[in-house]
């Protein structure tokens, strides 16, 4: 019999805190491993010295997540993929497990950080918002646009001509053999994400992309989808989620994940647990960082690398690629 006694909240005084981090799940390249580590060891310290002065895991989280995105090794804000047509797209999510609250923005251009819009969607009337309504909704909030030009690094722009170059299909020729339809493998990159617990007791879970390389104009993955690219509930713990997006939705994945929670299953096997149902039941790519609302960790990805760095309190830090 399933054991679902997970009624009561488990956080309260003595419980760590704790910051989860990552910087994608993909064939990162050798030459692209330092600055993965780097930008992802950064994104960490900047979250934690929130978290450790006794701020919010809402403020870790967005501190994390910016800096990521400003970052332009990786797949979000700066520095993102380009979709077919050459633009910036951008999705990021962020879930107050407390609440179960979310605020989510999709199709974004000319936003240099999404998460912080998400943040403000997450408060405000609604709980996604895309496109020209959340770049309005960004200027009624203050945050200011910029061109999506800017947004654009040369690494990526070179890869999408030589893509470009190379692609005869028209762009709705469904049939054609786009990244957004099958396994985005060999186009690379993908996706940064958090998860923190504070000392408040609150449970908060953020990511931001800029999707799979060379996707159709208007394509949203699982990042900004909640319960798929990354699901929060302080009564058990959080799970974050990178790679191809369209498997992830499919299978609900960092809903699951949390739900084996629920079951007393330990972070570090449940991540391992639906990393391999990913592959096993949709041929899924991609990888996985769990945090249980009492401080345990759990990390999983299929893919060559995933860069990630975390801390628990009491512990040292953990960093990978
Ligand atoms: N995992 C990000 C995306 O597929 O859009």
């Amino acid at each position: 019999m399933i054991d679902c006694s997970f009624g009561e909240p488990e956080r309260g005084k003595g419980m760590p805190i704790a910051l989860v981090v990552h910087g994608g799940a993909w064939p990162i390249p050798d030459d692209q491993v330092a600055p993965h580590q780097q930008g992802c060891q950064v994104a960490l310290a900047s979250g934690w010295s929130v978290l450790e002065a006794g701020g919010t895991a809402l403020d870790a989280c967005e501190a994390a997540v910016r800096y990521l995105e400003d970052d332009p090794t990786f797949n979000a804000g700066t520095g993102s993929v380009l979709n077919a047509e050459g633009d910036v797209e951008l999705d990021a999510a962020i879930m107050d497990g407390q609440t179960l609250a979310y605020g989510a923005v999709v199709n974004l251009h000319r936003i240099r950080n999404p998460i912080s819009l998400a943040r403000s969607v997450l408060v405000g009337p609604a709980t996604m918002l895309a496109s020209d309504g959340a770049e309005r909704f960004a200027i009624a909030q203050n945050i200011p646009l910029c061109d999506n030009k800017d947004l654009v690094v040369e690494r990526e722009r070179l890869l999408w001509q030589q893509w470009k170059a190379n692609c005869n299909a028209s762009l709705l020729d469904l049939k054609q053999t786009s990244p957004a339809r099958s396994s985005p493998q060999s186009a690379g990159h993908d996706t940064v994400g958090a998860i923190a617990l504070d000392v408040h007791g609150s449970l908060i879970a953020a990511n931001s992309t800029g999707g799979t390389p060379f996707k159709l104009p208007g394509r949203v993955g699982d990042t900004p989808l909640v319960g798929c690219g990354l699901y929060a509930d302080v009564l058990v713990g959080a799970c974050v989620c990178t790679g191809w997006g369209e498997a992830i939705t499919q299978m609900a994945l960092s809903r699951r994940a949390v739900e084996l929670l629920e079951h007393r299953i330990s972070p570090q096997l449940a991540a391992e647990h639906m990393v391999k149902a990913l592959g096993r039941r949709v041929g899924g790519i991609g990888g996985c960082i769990v945090l249980s609302a009492d401080g345990r960790v759990g990390l999983a990805w299929n893919t060559p690398r995933m860069a990630y760095a975390y801390r628990v309190e009491g512990r040292p830090t953990a960093w990978g690629v």
